[in-house]
């Protein structure tokens, strides 16, 4: 059946892809977005893939005026929610923009929603919100570790949703958890922003490769792993957008919610991922042991079997279609395109 769905912050990384994997599957789909971390290219690039025209409205999640103009101007029969703050070192430093866009920007659209009566919601979620598991891989079963504001938004936000539910079994939502997302669509027309200097490992391999950064810094070479080295579960964007249809239509055919982690459940060390990157780029990668990151944690590996029972989904690409994809889509960017 074809649905329209709402995409806030449809114009960034995983929003675009999603954008893609929901057209494919037949549905039509409305992005708004501000563009405060997303290219203003993204639409036409999107029109590019897709071969059909994208609406794109300009608004900030947290405009109640321009939320109700879209309910009243679309029939939204879901939404998925991406539009939020996502970069953990910056909420340490100014947490109250992280609780005013990830919370009251989540609120915002919960009441437009409501009053709109459409009451299906995915909610993109992380599993930062375990902090430092006790058990790897982890389950969703894991308790919530707030171990900064961007963690606490997403665990505040969760919670909201439960009592949402809660209040009223119109509701239904998704809440999905991701690992560590990576590579970009094998077109390498999207993908993420490689502009700034990245905090994330994979797009800082890139740059390293590219020879816009000299050399990676691993963040320690002596945590409780197999080679010292962090471990984590990156996960094909393709794949986590893949994710969100089936959480969708999960929704829409049953009216039952899900929390589900979306990962592999097979993680990787950072020397891995520069050696996976080394292979897909043909390039060397200079790197050095540095000290450990503060905050950051040994290792994140989903349980993923809830996600294979309940939604019927199963991660198809592996590291090195990460690594062959980003390459592609950051030569692609340096090259101009
Ligand atoms: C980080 C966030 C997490 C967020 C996720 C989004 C922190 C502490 N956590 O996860 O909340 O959901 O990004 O993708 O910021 N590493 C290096 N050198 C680098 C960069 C990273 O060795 O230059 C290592 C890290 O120590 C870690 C692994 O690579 O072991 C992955 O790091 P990163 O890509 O930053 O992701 P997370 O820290 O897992």
């Amino acid at each position: 059946m074809t649905s329209c769905i709402l995409l806030t912050g449809g114009a960034g990384f995983i929003g675009s892809h999603t954008h893609i994997a929901l057209t494919a599957a037949g549905h039509k789909v409305v992005i708004l977005d501000d563009f405060s971390n997303a290219q203003h290219s993204v639409p036409a690039r999107l029109e590019q893939i897709t071969g059909q025209p994208v609406t794109v409205i300009d608004a900030d999640v947290r405009d109640a005026d321009a939320l109700a103009k879209v309910f009243a101007t679309h029939t939204i029969d879901a939404v998925v929610h991406f539009a939020a703050r996502k970069a953990v070192g910056e909420s340490m430093a100014v947490p109250l923009d992280y609780f005013d866009v990830n919370i009251n920007g989540l609120i915002t659209l919960l009441r437009a929603m409501d009053r709109a009566g459409c009451r299906r919601l995915v909610f993109s979620s992380s599993a930062t919100v375990y902090g430092v598991p006790d058990e790897a891989p982890t389950p969703e079963t894991a308790p919530f570790r707030a171990m900064n504001p961007y963690g606490q938004t997403k665990i505040t936000g969760e919670q909201m949703l439960g009592w949402l539910q809660a209040s009223n079994p119109e509701w239904a939502v998704g809440v999905l958890r991701y690992f560590n997302p990576a590579g970009a669509h094998g077109s390498a027309l999207i993908g993420e922003d490689p502009r700034d200097i990245p905090n994330n490992l994979m797009p800082y391999v890139a740059k390293v490769a590219l020879g816009q950064l000299p050399r990676v810094m691993v963040f320690g070479n002596d945590y409780d792993t197999p080679d010292g080295t962090g471990v984590r579960d990156y996960i094909h964007v393709e794949d986590l957008a893949r994710g969100h249809v089936l959480s969708l239509e999960k929704l829409l055919s049953t009216g039952q919610g899900h929390v589900v982690n979306l990962g592999t459940g097979r993680g990787y060390s950072v020397l891995e991922v520069i050696a996976a990157y080394q292979r897909a780029s043909n390039r060397d990668l200079p790197h050095v042991i540095t000290d450990r990151r503060p905050g950051d944690v040994p290792i994140y590996v989903a349980r993923a079997d809830k996600a294979a029972e309940v939604l019927g989904f199963r991660t198809e690409k592996g590291l090195d279609e990460m690594c062959a994809s980003l390459w592609k889509w950051v030569s692609n960017m340096a090259d101009g395109a």
